[in-house]
């Protein structure tokens, strides 16, 4: 009885941590900073489409695949079943890390055989097919994503197992191609590709990963055995999930925090505690509806202070005012514990600020954001306003080293989203931090 006692004063069980926006909310920082009380960290979705910064000790780093624990030396990193794995991104990404003075090893990081393959003709159909839109275009990252879900789901694709089997990945491969090549040229007027230079890269590229080729699902359940906390890494934002965000403006996974069963191979009585990160405002990368953006110079202001540029591709991101009907849904579709609210220092300097409360469509109000783009493109926000601070808040570490004005920011998005915020960060580093109380504890 002790033992377990004791664990649970130091272990805060199993955290999910999901973006509530779209994206780019500050996941990465948040799971830095929740490693130090965690044994292993495992990402369950997506791709290299993510760009998860962290800042330690002044030194940034970005990372597309390997989840942010990383940078602890004792701490598992895993990479799921349900992710898209672009080989080359991942030993590149290891290959940085080593620069800088962090092996990586089969004991650091783990690579799901059943994650799925991005191919060199996922990445050729997902330009191709943007080129072909032309305006009409979604805004992906070019890396492939799209293309290499779609396989999965069609049950054509390469799995990093197949990276070790030369038979099974040139049967693949050849097959595939006859059908992306048709696609390519044929329709997309783009150049076909050839099965033999795919062959040779992608089996030298799996014999470097082979030691690291693994069944994570099963790496996990003796984790759970041993009473060691696991932290689960969400990419991308609920409002890109293919079933729940701005269809078709969405990205082809699920990242909310229900995905993370599927995508590292867990049962869901095993999650305990979800973080919903939330930016104190309002980004997006690529198209798709945005209420409540702003394109005049306080979206300016915000965008210049908040340096939003996208860590994986560098566009611009779009910039808004907090939209809580947005974090509101997300709430909901997570089932959240506690909220990180991000980036409340580059709101500072502002006179005014607005938070959105609601949408309205023809007079009518709306709870809850519509599915359909047409409903969508129809909703103006309603506001409430309220006074902004003028202070530069990056040294605050407790809530009542903050303004006034900044705690009752924060009210009333408790207040609307009806969740608990446990995390408030004031800058990108990892001290930059009010921590209310841990998750779990
Ligand atoms: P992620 O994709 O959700 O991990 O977020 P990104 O890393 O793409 O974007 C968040 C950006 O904001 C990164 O450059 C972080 O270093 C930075 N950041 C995170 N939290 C804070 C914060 O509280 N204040 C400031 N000023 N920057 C932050
Ligand atoms: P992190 O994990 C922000 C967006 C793209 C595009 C749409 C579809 O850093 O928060 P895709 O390449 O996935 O097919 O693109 O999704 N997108 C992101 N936006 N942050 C991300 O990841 C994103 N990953 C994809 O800009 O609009
Ligand atoms: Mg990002």
């Amino acid at each position: 009885m002790l033992a377990l006692d004791m664990k649970k004063e130091i272990n805060m069980g199993n955290v999910v941590v999901v973006g509530t926006q779209w994206g780019d909310e500050g996941k990465g920082k948040v799971v830095d900073l929740l490693t130090a009380r965690s044994d292993l960290v495992v990402r369950f979705q997506g791709g290299n489409n993510a760009g998860h910064t962290l800042v330690v000790e002044g030194r940034q780093f970005i990372f597309h695949l390997i989840p942010s624990g990383i940078l602890y030396e004792n701490k598992k990193c895993l990479i799921g079943n349900g992710l898209v794995v672009d080989p080359e991104v991942l030993l590149e990404e290891m290959d940085k890390l080593k620069e800088a003075g962090i092996e990586v090893g089969p004991e650091r990081l783990s690579l799901s055989e059943k994650a799925h393959i991005i191919m060199p003709y996922h990445r050729a159909v997902d330009l191709a097919r943007e080129t072909a839109k032309g305006k009409g275009k979604l805004g992906t990252t070019g890396r492939g994503i799209g293309p290499c879900y779609e396989d999965k789901a069609a049950r054509i694709g390469v799995r990093a197992v197949d990276l070790m089997d030369p038979d099974v990945l040139k049967e693949k491969v050849e097959v595939n191609l006859k059908e992306k090549n048709f696609l390519l040229e044929k329709l997309l007027g783009a150049q076909p590709l050839e099965a033999g230079p795919i062959l040779d890269s992608y089996l030298a590229m799996g014999e470097k990963l082979a030691p690291f080729i693994t069944d994570v699902s099963v790496e996990l359940e003796q984790a759970v055995k041993d009473q060691k906390s696991i932290l689960f890494e969400g990419a991308q934002g609920t409002h890109l999930d293919v079933d729940h965000g701005t269809y078709p403006f969405v990205t082809s996974s699920n990242p909310v925090a229900g995905s993370a069963c599927a995508g590292a191979g867990i049962g869901p009585k095993q999650l305990h505690h979800v973080v919903g990160i939330v930016k104190a405002y309002t980004t997006r990368v690529g198209a798709g509806p945005f209420v409540t953006e702003l394109t005049d110079e306080t979206g300016d202001y915000i965008q210049a202070r908040g340096k939003e540029f996208g860590a994986t591709t560098g566009r611009r991101r779009r910039c808004g005012w907090l939209d809580l009907i947005v974090v509101r849904d997300s709430a909901r579709l997570n089932g959240l514990d506690s909220l990180a609210i991000t980036k409340l220092d580059v709101l500072s300097g502002l006179e005014n600020l607005r938070v959105c409360v609601g949408y309205e469509i023809e007079g009518e109000k709306v709870e809850q954001r519509p599915a359909s783009l047409g409903r969508m493109a129809a909703c103006t926000p309603i506001y409430q306003d309220m006074p902004g601070w003028q202070d530069d808040i990056s040294t605050a570490r407790k809530l009542n080293a903050l303004p006034g004005a900044a705690r009752a920011y924060l009210d009333v998005i408790e207040h609307v989203a009806g969740i608990p915020v446990s995390i408030v960060s004031v800058g990108a580093g990892r001290e930059e931090t009010i921590v209310v109380r841990y998750p779990g504890d």
